[in-house]
């Protein structure tokens, strides 16, 4: 099976039931992203597929060979980090950062499709990812100032 993993191709025989989740941390070692729930309700998952946020805990291995696939990895780039993980550095929008993973993809997914949010769309776009440690007013924050820069 050939995947595409934040710009490098990899070839793998793997059972193409598998979860992306899994492959992603026991086969290519991508532990960024995180195992929440394991049944798409929390969003610690959640990487790019073509550019959409999808929750790779219930997206089958089989379903995105040759697909572009970006997890908070390849977000870096030239040794800079992506400005959303800046704005999240810069906000503080951590506790224990277990969430923070899905949530910057989540946020990267957003300001992609729609640069400038409002706050209401900012919260509806985030609401499927879960932060138990309740910073979500700094992580709508921290999107709201990379989305008026
Ligand atoms: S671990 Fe995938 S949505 Fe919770
Ligand atoms: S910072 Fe702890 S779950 Fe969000």
């Amino acid at each position: 099976m050939i995947l595409y993993v934040n710009g490098v191709k990899h070839d793998l025989s793997v059972d193409p039931d598998l979860e992306l989740l899994t492959v992603l941390r026991n086969n290519l070692g991508l532990t960024g992203t995180k195992y929440g729930c394991g049944e798409g309700a929390c969003g610690a998952c959640t990487v790019l597929i073509n550019g959409h946020a999808t929750r790779s805990c219930i997206t089958s291995i089989g379903s995105v060979g040759g697909k572009a696939i970006t997890t908070i990895e390849g977000l870096e780039k030239n040794g800079s980090l992506h400005k959303i993980q800046m704005a999240f550095l810069a906000i503080d929008a951590f506790q224990c950062s277990f969430c923070a993973s899905g949530m910057i993809m989540s946020a990267v997914s957003l300001l992609d499709s729609n640069p400038v949010p409002s706050e209401d769309a900012i919260i509806k776009a985030m609401n499927g990812n879960i932060c138990r440690c309740g910073t979500y007013p700094y992580i709508v924050k921290a999107i709201h100032s990379v989305s008026k820069s």
